[in-house]
């Protein structure tokens, strides 16, 4: 299928590593001129910056803390200024504290709450403002979890929480932008190698493939063709959803 994605601007967010690094490759495969976030590693970031331009698009790499208004309103200026104006938003950066509710202090918990919700409004907010003075039918990918859902089994209720907001806002802005056109989906992944399940994989492996019927993790790239099918006009119709990919564990 072409997507036809060829000279649109994406800005996924926490595009530095996992899954976002993915989707930022994903794109680029497209010919998508790609801007993305890191936080804290800006070596990964400049070698992903690297790997973009090897599929012959601009790419651009900012640091910015989506917990902050005026760092989120700086990343996206800075894309914008450097690739041109912004068709795609990925809201794919998160934290994920983990631990039993007691352990949770008020400042982890607004943290959590922050990158994970805020930030990510922030962005709509902005993105789709200019979309619809512009009259322009952007596309909005949110990337929450399984746990928006089910909870976990480990011991994440901020990160569950804020996924449970993020999936609520996903269908809210649905409603809110679909006359506009803008299409606003979301990403519910199960279990995905990546840094941030790593240590959980290593220790209870066994656990967690027992509960998927595909029996194995899934790979970034598996997240990445989803969202790239949802940034295109070949999903044109589908807007307010959530695509299930747990491997069978939702089957929602
Ligand atoms: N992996 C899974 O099994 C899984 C399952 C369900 C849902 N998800 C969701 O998929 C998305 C990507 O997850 P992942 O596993 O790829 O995560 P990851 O490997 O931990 O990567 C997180 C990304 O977010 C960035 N980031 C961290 N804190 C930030 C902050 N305060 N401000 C801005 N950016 C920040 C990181 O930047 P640096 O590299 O600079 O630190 C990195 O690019 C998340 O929304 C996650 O909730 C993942």
């Amino acid at each position: 299928m072409n997507l036809n994605l060829q000279g649109k601007v994406a800005l996924v967010t926490g595009g530095s590593r996992g899954i976002g690094a993915a989707i930022c490759r994903a794109f680029a495969a497209e010919g998508v001129r790609v801007g993305f976030n890191y936080h804290a590693n800006p070596e990964a970031a400049e070698e992903l910056v690297g790997q973009l331009r090897g599929h012959g698009v601009e790419a651009v790499a900012v640091i910015a803390n989506l917990g902050e208004e005026a760092s989120v309103l700086n990343l996206i200026d800075r894309v914008a200024a450097e690739l041109g104006p912004i068709d795609i938003l990925v809201n794919n950066a998160a934290v994920c504290p983990s631990g039993p509710m007691e352990s949770y202090s008020w400042d982890v918990w607004q943290h959590t709450l922050n990158v994970n919700v805020t930030g990510a409004f922030l962005a709509c907010r902005e993105l789709a403002s200019s979309w619809r003075q512009h009259q322009t039918r952007g596309k909005i990918i949110n990337i929450v979890s399984q746990a928006a859902f089910l909870g976990s089994t480990s011991g994440h209720l901020p990160y569950d929480s804020s996924k449970g907001a993020l999936l609520s806002m996903t269908r809210a802005l649905a409603r809110e932008l679909g006359p506009e056109g803008i299409n606003v989906n979301a990403v519910a992944p199960g279990m995905v190698k990546t840094e941030m399940v790593i240590k959980k994989l290593e220790a209870k492996l066994d656990f967690y493939l027992s509960r998927i019927p595909l029996k194995r993790i899934a790979e970034p790239e598996e997240i990445a063709n989803i969202v790239i099918f949802l940034a295109s006009e070949a999903a044109s119709y589908i807007t307010g959803a959530t695509i299930d990919a747990s491997g069978g564990v939702m089957m929602h």
